[in-house]
């Protein structure tokens, strides 16, 4: 027994000197700087110049968005209620060729942070340099594949070297820049590798040996600031191993001297093309957060907050979509996704009323019930905060707590800032829902077309025997490969005279290919995320004499993720195959075989102001409809106003989109989405299968036009499609909101309420208010529905329920339309008087807006 107290004594004393190293090691990287703040830990939270704080972070990705866009995404990240902007840094971006460094425009990092500064908010700096992120090859530069010797993400002298090398130049940048929170910046953060954890379980020792490294090079670069390594549960110390995850409330560090962080809350998902579109119910995002902060989480941040666009050849895969929407609070195009920003903005609210009880005292856990907990945070100084939780997906609860009943909806955490008032329950959404609206700017494009060639087997094309690697030979310079064959065929042939053509086998290790046999194309295929392998089996028209065979295969982003994601392969590695001939088989797999890199569209730079004027186009009623391999050309004016822009591409095929010259990225609505979309609650457990869109649609229709990328006149579209389509059906369209609707319940909880009771402002409870906002420059224009009762369904299907106040319009007509904007206070009397005493009552009200 005293052998144990006494052990116990000893580890307590252990742990209390790691703690005071950990404190020494943090002000000594200080010394010799012109100190302004200092960044510690310790088991509650991260502390910033002494002062523990719960922090709310969220990732915007600075390449996923424009610099133009900057401002105004950190702007209403602050607004959401925001402390730091977490991002991880592009590797691929910042060092496209060995040595020669870009940090321009998109790229621009330093900017990017300093706009973070400027703006009050903190920045947590994933340098990685492994991303992942569905970004293209995880973020590592495709030469880093070619250095001798190299092995990925593993104890590897030449990965270690170039890894070592890369962090080093970014972190001493940031130096320069004064950029880290202890030199007077904005970054109080860093994060070195990504989820390396299940990578290192897979690979055994020298995966350990790699964490070891990694940890130790990074914390010898003094940043000042502490390191975090997610998913990574044996994180060296002083390094914080954190969460990642839909949810993360069962968390813990791998110390008890360090916090509990989730460094990625995945507000959604990401969209493959052929796959469905994944959303995730505010609801459901609310009360996972809710139940990590209860449960002594002391900083989330929302993977992505915005998820912004793949622009380019940037979508990493195979098969990631060119929107990286993620459905996060602040859409693709920059707007404000509501109701889930809103909601977030109230939750966030919430959570910081609790602060100083969260991050000064330890939760105590009550039962109230089989599904039902109290956490109480009791702060001797006087405060008390409370989360009360209902985790029964189906039911309501009431619970008596403190002598005073709650009534908690299911799957849903009610948050009492005081120990006795609700300010916030995760399932009440105070905040309104807007319905988007995609319009078109009216007139069509003036198209002109050029037919890109279809290759053949020629001498001056790289050639030799047998299938090659695509990427080998590309080095990524293209999504494109030519692979081209000849194949003779006797006058003899009996198919010439049976009919029956011979069939072509090609094993591709993907993406997409298309056939084409005599330049005519015989045929597409292609794979999807979860298998990108392909198979092309068909019979093919030969003609007596030489056959060109002349194989597409193409590239749909490099894989990013998975045990040495490197070494896949792609394009076609055989056996390519001909069955049907008289001679039965023949195998066309150890031939000669002549390569061609790129598009000769590519090659002439076609998407380019210069390069698009060195051919001849096709124009008027001559131009190209359903071709393959074509290239559109045509100018247009900047539409006014300053909605976010977009081309609806759903009348073509597969291909890429460049305006003045600048790439939006690929484009593929021919690919639509399998999987089923029936509708989901938001109650029970999360994942990216449960709530999915779009199903038999196009995965994507709408492609991104940055504004800032457009001069008032004459700019350049210049669209490649591959499968054939039909450019007239393409239009530049405007993101609007459409309508905006408010669900809120009698006696719903209202932050504003708690803060004018608190304040003193008010003496009784106040009812809940609606607030209904169109966009800048739109009015509310009429009510579509408006129901004071027991109104049925959601924003866009709304229909009266069995009770209903027939004056339910009457205030919204008077109150809302004409104006921006609108409150209207849930009161029985407003709506003429309680139509059904007794009843648990809301209202529902959407508005148009224009
Ligand atoms: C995580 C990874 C992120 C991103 C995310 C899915 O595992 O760390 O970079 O890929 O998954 O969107």
């Amino acid at each position: 027994m005293m052998d144990i107290v006494l052990k116990k004594q000893g580890f307590v004393k252990m742990q209390k000197l790691k703690l005071i190293n950990l404190m020494l090691v943090v002000i000594l990287s200080n010394w010799g700087c012109l100190c302004t703040g200092s960044v510690s830990y310790d088991h509650k939270a991260i502390s910033i110049n002494g002062q523990r704080k719960i922090l709310l972070s969220g990732s915007i990705h600075y390449p996923r968005s424009t610099p133009e866009m900057w401002p105004d995404l950190i702007q209403k990240a602050k607004e959401g209620g925001l402390d730091v902007i977490q991002t991880y840094v592009f590797w691929n971006g910042h060092e496209p060729q060995p040595g020669q460094y870009y940090f321009e425009d998109r790229y621009d990092l330093v900017k990017f942070i300093k706009l973070i500064k400027q703006a009050g908010l903190y920045v947590h700096l994933r340098v990685g340099p492994y991303a992942c992120a569905e970004w293209n090859f995880g973020g590592f530069p495709v030469w880093l594949k070619y250095v001798p010797g190299i092995s990925f993400r593993t104890d590897n002298g030449p990965f270690k070297a170039a890894m070592e090398k890369f962090t080093r130049h970014i972190v001493n940048m940031m130096k320069a820049e004064r950029l880290y929170e202890t030199q007077g910046g904005p970054i109080i953060l860093s994060q070195i590798e990504n989820e390396y954890g299940p990578m290192e379980y897979e690979i055994g020792a020298p995966g350990r040996a790699y964490t070891q490294w990694a940890a130790k090079m990074a914390v010898g670069l003094g940043t000042g600031v502490p390191w975090v390594m997610c998913k990574q549960d044996d994180a060296p110390d002083p390094i914080i191993n954190t969460c990642n995850g839909f949810y993360c409330d069962y968390f813990s560090p791998n110390k008890n001297f360090k916090p509990k962080m989730w460094t990625e809350a995945w507000t959604g998902w990401f969209t493959e093309f052929g796959g469905a579109v994944p959303y995730r119910p505010a609801e459901d995002l609310a009360y996972s957060v809710a139940k990590f902060i209860q449960s002594r989480g002391s900083f989330v941040n929302y993977y992505m907050y915005h998820g912004g666009t793949n622009f380019g050849r940037t979508a990493g895969g195979p098969f990631i979509a060119t929107s990286y929407d993620y459905d996060a609070p602040l859409d693709e195009f920059g707007l404000k996704r509501e109701a889930k920003w809103g909601h977030l903005k109230d939750l966030h609210r919430a959570i910081k009323l609790c602060e100083p009880a969260l991050v000064n005292s330890d939760p105590t856990i009550i039962n109230l019930g089989n599904y039902q907990k109290a956490y109480v945070y009791n702060y001797k100084a006087g405060g008390c905060a409370a989360f009360l939780s209902n985790n029964n997906r189906a039911a309501y609860a009431t619970v008596n707590f403190r002598n005073q009943n709650y009534n908690i909806p299911p799957w849903s955490i009610s948050i009492l800032p005081d120990c006795k008032n609700t300010v916030f329950n995760t399932a009440r959404v105070g905040s309104q829902t807007s319905l988007m609206q995609m319009k078109s700017d009216g007139g069509g494009f003036v198209w002109q077309s050029f037919i890109d060639q279809t290759e053949s087997y020629d001498d001056n094309a790289y050639t030799t025997h047998g299938l090659l690697e695509q990427l080998n030979i590309t080095r990524d310079s293209s999504d494109y490969l030519w692979y081209m064959t000849d194949v003779k065929v006797g006058s003899n042939e009996g198919f010439l005279r049976s009919g029956k053509w011979p069939t072509l086998t090609v094993f591709s290790a993907g993406h997409a290919l298309h056939v084409f046999i005599n330049g005519q194309l015989a045929g597409t295929v292609y794979g999807s995320q979860k298998n990108p392998k392909l198979t092309f089996n068909q019979p093919i028209n030969l003609r007596p004499g030489l056959n060109k065979i002349s194989l597409l295969s193409i590239a749909v982003g490099l894989p990013n993720i998975g045990p040495h994601f490197e070494t896949w392969n792609a394009g076609v590695l055989g056996p390519v195959t001909l069955y049907g001939l008289d001679e039965g088989k023949r195998d066309l797999t150890w031939q000669k075989w002549s390569y061609k890199v790129g598009l000769k569209g590519e090659i002439l730079s076609l998407n380019s102001l210069m390069g698009s004027s060195s051919v001849e186009w096709i124009q008027g009623s001559l131009v190209s409809q359903k071709q393959p391999l074509t290239w559109y050309k045509t100018n247009f004016n900047a539409p006014g106003g300053n909605e976010p822009l977009a081309l609806d591409m759903s009348s073509m095929g597969k291909g890429q989109i460049w305006i003045n010259g600048q790439s939006i990225g690929r484009y593929w609505p021919a690919y639509t989405a399998r999987g089923s979309c029936s509708t989901c609650s938001y109650a029970g457990y999360f994942d990216e299968n449960k709530c999915l869109s779009n199903c038999g649609e196009a995965s994507q229709k709408w492609y991104h036009v940055p504004r800032s990328w457009l001069k008032p006149r004459g700019n350049l579209l210049v669209v490649f499609e591959e499968l054939g389509g039909n450019p007239y059906g393409i239009t530049l369209v405007k993101r609007s909101i459409y309508s905006v609707c408010a669900d809120i319940y009698e006696w719903q909880p209202s932050l504003m309420n708690y803060e004018m009771q608190a304040s003193g402002k008010v003496s009784k409870p106040l009812r809940p208010k609606a607030h209904l906002s169109c966009s800048p420059g739109q009015k509310i224009s009429s009510i579509k529905f408006a129901s004071f009762g027991t109104p049925l369904g959601g924003c866009g299907s709304y229909q009266e329920g069995g009770c209903h106040a027939h004056n339910s319009y009457d205030a919204f007509n008077k109150l809302c339309v004409g104006q921006n904007s609108c409150t209207v206070p849930v009161t029985p009397e407003i709506f003429g008087g309680d139509p059904c005493p007794k009843v648990m009552k809301k209202l529902s009200v959407e508005a148009i807006c224009s």
